[in-house]
C-alpha cells in the first residue's frame, strides 16, 4: 500500500521543527460545479496549505455557462472574490456532453439561495491559462486537480506537450473498480462524460492520483455529518448544509444509504492529510471503444498485464478524519 506524498510530509516537519511556515502548494482546480466540486473548492480556499492560483471551468454536471457561473458564486461564498476563474471546453473531445441535472439539480448547485456573482469570469480560455500557467511557474511547483470531465485537461497537454514535465501531479476524482460505475454498471460519470480526454491524460506520463469510486463511496455525508456543517452558524456552513442535503437525496434513493458520497472534496483533502487515504499503484487504462463499457477505468491493482504503473490508485479512507477535516477547515471561512 503506498501512503501517498512523503516529499510534503517530510518538508512540512522541516518548516515546522525550525519554526517556519512550509511553502504553500500551487493548485490549479479544474471543475464542474456541482455541489461536491464546491465543497472541495471551499476546502481548498479555507487551507492555508495551498495556494489556489486559478479556477478552470469545464462541461460536465451541467453546462459550461453554469459550471463557470457556480465557480464564481463559491468564491464569492467564501468571500475570496479575488481568485480567477477561467472558462474553458463547452463539451467533450468526442462524444456528446452529458450532464448531471437528476443529482444537482438544474442550476448544478440546487439546494442553498446563493446570490448572481458579481465578480468577473477572467477573459483567457481556460486552456490557455492552464498552458501558459505551467509553462511560466518554475517546474515541478503547480499541482492540477481535475474534479470533472478532464477535457481541458487533456485539451491543454495536446496544445502544449512540454507540459506534462512541468506538471508536479494531477490528483483527480474520477474512476470506479471494485465499485463498479455510477453512470453506466461499467463508468464513473467524470470518466465516462469524456473517456479520450481521460485516455490522454492517464497516457501522458505525469504522476497521478486518482480518487475512485472505491474512496469515495466510503466518504458518506450522513445526517451528523451534515448537521455539524449547519452547527458552524456561518454562511459557508449552512450553505455547505444545504447543498448537502440537496446532492445526497438522488444517492440515498439510488444505494439506500445515510447520506451520498461527498467525491470530489477528496483530492483536496489528500493533498492537506494523505494520511487519510491509502492506495496503491497501478496501471489504469480507459475504455474507448465499447458502448457497453465505454469509460470504464481498468484497474490492474494485481499487476497481471506488466503494463506500466501510470497512476496511485486509492482505495481506503478514513471517512471521520476527512468529515473533520472539513468541517474544521469551512469553520475558518
Ligand atoms: C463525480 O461526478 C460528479 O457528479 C461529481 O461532481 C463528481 O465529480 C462523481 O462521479
Ligand atoms: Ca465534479
Amino acid at each position: 500500500m503506498v501512503r501517498a506524498a512523503p516529499e510534503f510530509k517530510a518538508f512540512e516537519k522541516l518548516g515546522e521543527s525550525r519554526g517556519i511556515m512550509a511553502a504553500k502548494r500551487k493548485i490549479i482546480i479544474d471543475t464542474d460545479p456541482g455541489q461536491d466540486d464546491a465543497v472541495a473548492i471551499l476546502l481548498a480556499l479555507a487551507s492555508p496549505e495551498l495556494d489556489v492560483l486559478g479556477i478552470t471551468a469545464v462541461a460536465g454536471n451541467v453546462p459550461l455557462k453554469l459550471t463557470e457561473k457556480n465557480a464564481r458564486k463559491i468564491c464569492e461564498l467564501a468571500g475570496k472574490p479575488e481568485v480567477k476563474v477561467y472558462a474553458g471546453a463547452i463539451r467533450p473531445l468526442v462524444r456528446a456532453l452529458v450532464t448531471a441535472e437528476e443529482v444537482h439539480g438544474q442550476t448544478g448547485l440546487n439546494g442553498p439561495d446563493l446570490p448572481e456573482p458579481k465578480m468577473k469570469l477572467q477573459e483567457q480560455y481556460a486552456v490557455d491559462y492552464i498552458v501558459e500557467t505551467l509553462m511560466a511557474e518554475e517546474s515541478g511547483t503547480v499541482t492540477l486537480c481535475p474534479l470533472g470531465p478532464l477535457t481541458n485537461i487533456a485539451l491543454a497537454l495536446i496544445r502544449e506537450p512540454r507540459i506534462a514535465r512541468r506538471i508536479k501531479r494531477i490528483v483527480l476524482m474520477g474512476g470506479g473498480f471494485f465499485e463498479g460505475g455510477n453512470v453506466t454498471p461499467a463508468a464513473e460519470f467524470n470518466i465516462y462524460v469524456d473517456p479520450h480526454a481521460a485516455e490522454i491524460v492517464l497516457k501522458s506520463g505525469v504522476p497521478i492520483v486518482m480518487m475512485p469510486l472505491d474512496v469515495t463511496h466510503k466518504a458518506l455525508t450522513k445526517a451528523t455529518r451534515v448537521d455539524a456543517f449547519r452547527k458552524l452558524g456561518t454562511k459557508v456552513g449552512v450553505a455547505t448544509a444545504e447543498m448537502l442535503e440537496f446532492f445526497e437525496r438522488f444517492d440515498e434513493a439510488k444505494y439506500g444509504s445515510d447520506g451520498g458520497p461527498l467525491h470530489d472534496p477528496c483530492v483536496i483533502a489528500w493533498l492537506i492529510r494523505p494520511e487519510l487515504f491509502s492506495g496503491r499503484e497501478c496501471n489504469v487504462a480507459v475504455e474507448t471503444a465499447s458502448e457497453l463499457t465505454m469509460g470504464m477505468t481498468v484497474v490492474d491493482w494485481w499487476s497481471v498485464t506488466g503494463r506500466p504503473k501510470n497512476a496511485t490508485v486509492m482505495r481506503e479512507i478514513d471517512h471521520d478524519g476527512f468529515f473533520a477535516l472539513l468541517v474544521e477547515r469551512l469553520g475558518r471561512l
